[in-house]
Order: structure tokens, then sequence, then C-alpha cells
């Protein structure tokens, strides 16, 4: 028999004490996650007894005025938690203001001494986790000057530890995304370097590795034998909300596909780690973006539709069309929207297409993963012309409403034999009945904690990068313009046709 691990029920534990300095702090994503996230954290006693947040930016602001406008953040995007008593008081202490420009090397220098007195009187033992929430040009200017002022420490044994968090996007394309990992490995090791997917905090991502490799009746399934084809949808009803110059440079593939539609592909595909630490993990995942089929400027031509969303309504409500909105220019051939087919090339995988779509302003928020498995044998029930015989389904949704659904035949009740589709699932609200706690505060804690599971190692991003970019230039190249799609149905026609040539269609997500 193998040894038993000591489980660990005891988790999350509180990280040690640490410094987290934010970089964007009055940026959006710090009023919209990051507190909101931390300050759960805190209610639920998961920070570190000792723990302090510098926030480095250029507003006039001081401590007082700052911790103001996080109670009102909270307010806003947290209206669950408590913005006020001794709670928030006990979190506000920790957060200090510290004001200057990103490109400024005295305001670094200025940190360093600060984070030293904070170090010395609150008792911090000196570790800190710098989190880069700023526009991606600023990533590696952030580093250099971190480096400079003498705050980029190589890790050591057992003293204090230094980490240093990158939102996305991680690079624009394969040569940007590895230059800014050389510029971060010449001043930090790659364990230092935690990059962000956001997708990955998800309870429901996290529930993939659990829902295969927790259960055989999963991974009995799992392979070329028994699925005919998986389809990974991130759809959302949102546009580009006031972020039009920014997606206009990005588009939906580098947007939504480089990363989170990449990572859960990644995950169905992988085979099972030989443990759970962050390297086992990621290895595989690796190997499985290793195995997908490079495109060819002819597969990129069939296997690769993009789209722009045209003005409707949603909701009842008129929405502009993207090439009408604020910062995008009316000549603009950026993607709101794309569908791809993938080739996973092993073993386990050959001949199995995986279908990626991702589109801002589509039918509903819904993100999901569909196995479809394939047909039964051509005999008995499904000889008969009268008989319902819709194929198994495994659906994951990663959200809203979390939870997996299999779909399979049954007979209806009565005299005669009828098949007909039914479905079983499993709703997280349902079974756990609290809430899914945000996937910022996951990995706010994993960072601290120092597991990396979570984060996307350099290779990964290279790869996934790597990936994309026949794809990317194809389209740039491309004399036709993008496809278009009204706002609120499930993307352009050609999305379907390319499923429709291989026999299939998209299935509608469950309701
Ligand atoms: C971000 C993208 O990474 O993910 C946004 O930049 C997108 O454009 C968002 O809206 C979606 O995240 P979620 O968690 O709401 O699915």
């Amino acid at each position: 028999m193998n040894s038993v691990e000591p489980c660990d029920e005891s988790l999350p534990v509180a990280p040690d004490p640490c410094t987290l300095v934010l970089f964007g702090a009055t940026g959006d994503l710090t009023r919209r996650k990051l507190i909101p996230a931390l300050y759960s954290l805190a209610v639920q006693e998961l920070l570190p007894e000792r723990f302090a947040i510098v926030a480095f930016a250029r507003r006039d602001r001081d401590d007082a005025s700052f911790r103001e406008d996080l109670r009102e953040a909270v307010r806003v995007f947290a209206p669950s938690l408590p913005a006020d008593g001794e709670t928030w008081e006990r979190f506000a202490r920790r957060v200090f203001y510290h004001r200057s420009t990103l490109d400024d090397p005295q305001g670094y220098r200025n940190l360093h001494t600060r984070l030293e007195a904070l170090d010395r009187e609150h008792g911090l033992n000196g570790s800190h986790l710098f989190y880069l929430a700023t526009p991606p040009e600023q990533f590696a200017g952030i580093a250099t000057h971190l480096g400079q002022a003498g705050l980029a420490r190589p890790p050591q044994a057992n003293g204090p530890w230094t980490r240093i968090v990158i939102e996305k996007p991680f690079g624009y394309d394969l040569e940007s995304a590895r230059a800014l990992n050389r510029h971060l490995r010449s001043l930090f090791a790659e364990e230092q370097i935690y990059r962000i997917d956001h997708y990955l905090g998800k309870e429901t991502v996290q529930n993939i590795l659990v829902l295969r490799f927790a259960n055989r009746l999963f991974e009995l399934l799992w392979n070329h034998l028994y699925v005919d084809n998986v389809q990974i949808t991130v759809a959302e009803t949102l546009g580009v909300e006031g972020r039009g110059a920014y997606f206009d440079e990005a588009g939906i593939l580098r947007d939504i596909v480089q990363n989170h539609a990449l990572q859960i592909l990644t995950l169905i595909a992988m085979e099972p780690p030989v443990s759970l630490d962050a390297d086992a993990i990621r290895d595989e995942k690796v190997k499985a973006l290793r195995s997908i089929r490079r495109f060819t400027p002819e597969e990129v031509a069939r296997s690769a539709v993009r789209a722009q969303y045209t003005a409707g309504t949603i909701g009842g409500k008129p929405v502009p069309g993207y090439l009408e909105e604020e910062g995008v220019p009316a000549d603009s051939r950026t993607e709101t929207a794309a569908a791809l087919r993938f080739w996973v090339d092993n073993w386990r995988w050959a001949g199995v297409p995986f279908y990626v779509r991702a589109g801002k302003r589509m039918s509903r928020r819904v993100t999901e993963v569909v196995l479809q498995l394939k047909d039964v044998p051509d005999v008995l029930f499904a000889r008969m012309s009268c008989m319902d015989m819709t194929p198994n389904r495994l659906t994951l949704r990663i959200q809203p409403d979390e939870g997996v659904e299999i779909l399979m035949s049954a007979k209806r009740p009565g005299p005669a034999i009828r098949v007909e589709p039914v479905a079983m699932r499993f709703a997280y609200s349902e079974e756990f009945g609290q809430s899914i706690p945000d996937a910022y505060e996951r990995l706010l804690l994993n960072a601290m904690l120092g597991d990396a599971s979570l984060f996307a190692r350099d290779d990964e991003v290279e790869t996934a990068w790597e990936l994309l970019m026949p794809v990317l230039e194809g389209w740039k190249a491309s004399p036709e313009p993008p496809h278009t799609y009204p706002v609120g149905t499930w993307g352009p026609g050609a999305a379907d046709d390319l499923l429709r040539r291989d026999g299939r269609v998209w299935w509608v997500p469950m309701d």
C-alpha cells in the first residue's frame, strides 16, 4: 500500500508575515478585484497576523484618504462584507500609501526604506510580494526599478522571501512574451515569478482536476475511444466596457483564447501529474500544449474563424456595434469573437477535435466545457427512426451556475419504448450552499503561501503564444475582413459552419 500523506484539510492556512506592494493601486483591477479579495481574506482571518499592504501609485493621496478610497471600493464591489467596524479598521490600519510615479528611481529607493521601516515596526520579517496590476507596458520597467533599488532579492533557503506577481496580458505575442520572460528572469528566479491567469483561481477550473483524477468514472471515458469532440465556450455579454483602445490592440484571441480558454483546454487534455506540486502539474500542462498541432496557413483559413459584433439589442436595450465603440477605429479588423478547431496529437486524443469559441456581446455570459461522447452503435434503439437519440454529453459549467451535467438517454414511462435525453445535474450552490469565493482570493493567498500551481510558468505562456502566432499572423495578412454577428447571438454563422463541415453542431449551453 502507498504511504498515506497528511490531508491538507487544514488548508487554507494563513501565510507567514509579509508585505504586499501593489503597483497600479489606484486602478480598476485593484478596486474591483484585489481589495475586495484581500479584505474578504481578512474577514475570514486568512491574512497573516502580521501583514501590510503598501500601495504604490502616482495620485495625490495619503494613508488616510487612500484607506477611505478602499472603503468605498469595498462598499461598491463587495457589498456583502462589512465596510466599517473593528474588522474594517483592523484591515485599513495595515494599508499604507506610497506616492511615486512608476518611472522614478527615487520612488523605489524610498519604497525600500519604507519597507524596511514597516518590517521593523510591525515585525513583518522582510518578505515582500510585489503585485503588478498595471498596464502591461509597465511590467518590465517596474521590475528593473525593483532590481536597481535592491528589492529583487534572490531566493534564500529559510530567510524572508521576495515574489513578483505579473497580471495579464503576459506579452503581446511570442517575441514580446519571450523578451519579458528573459527580462524578469534576469532579475528574479523563475520560482519567484507568478504569472496570473485568473481563470486558474476559479473553483470550477480547479475542480476539473478533481473531477478527472478523483473519479474513476470520468477518467475511463476521457480519451479518443469514447469522446467524439470537446467544445469550450467562453461567452460574455459585456462589450469592451470603456476599454476600446486596449481591446482593439488585443482582440479576443489575445484577451481570452491565449490564456483563459487554452488553460481550460490544457486541464481537460493533460495527463495525470505525478503529484500536486506546482511543477508536476505544469510539466503535464506544457506537455499537453506541446501536443497541440501547429496551424499551417491553410489550417488557419479553414479552422480559425474571426468576427466582430454589429449593433442590435441585448435584453431589449439597443447596443452599438464594435466599430461604433469609443476608442475603436471605424475600419478596425480586430476580432471580438473567435472560433477555432484544435487537434491534440497524442495517444489519448488522436482524432478528437477540440473546438474553442470565445466572444464579447454574445447571447449569455457562460463559460463551459462539453465532452460529447461517441454515438452508441447503430443497433437496437439507435436503429429506430422515432427515437430521440442524443449522444451522451458531460458538461462542466465553469460559470455562472457552476456545476456538472451529464446528459443521457432514458425510457419515457409508458407502454411503448420511447428514448429521450434526460439530464443529471450537480450544482455547486445546491450541494455546498455557500457562495463561491472570487478567483483572486485563492490566487492572492497562494502567492503569499508560495504555491505556484495556479500560476503559469514561463514555458507554458510561451508555448501558448507559439501555438497562436500562425493564427494572429494569418489573420493580419488576410485580405478577408472578419465575419460579423449581431450582438446577443452565439457568434457568426462561420463558427457554425466550422462544426457543420465536420458533421457536428455547437451545443447550446444549458440553462
Ligand atoms: C479578462 C479579460 O482577462 O477576463 C476581459 O481581459 C474579460 O476582457 C474577463 O471580460 C472575463 O473574466 P470573467 O472572470 O468575468 O470571466
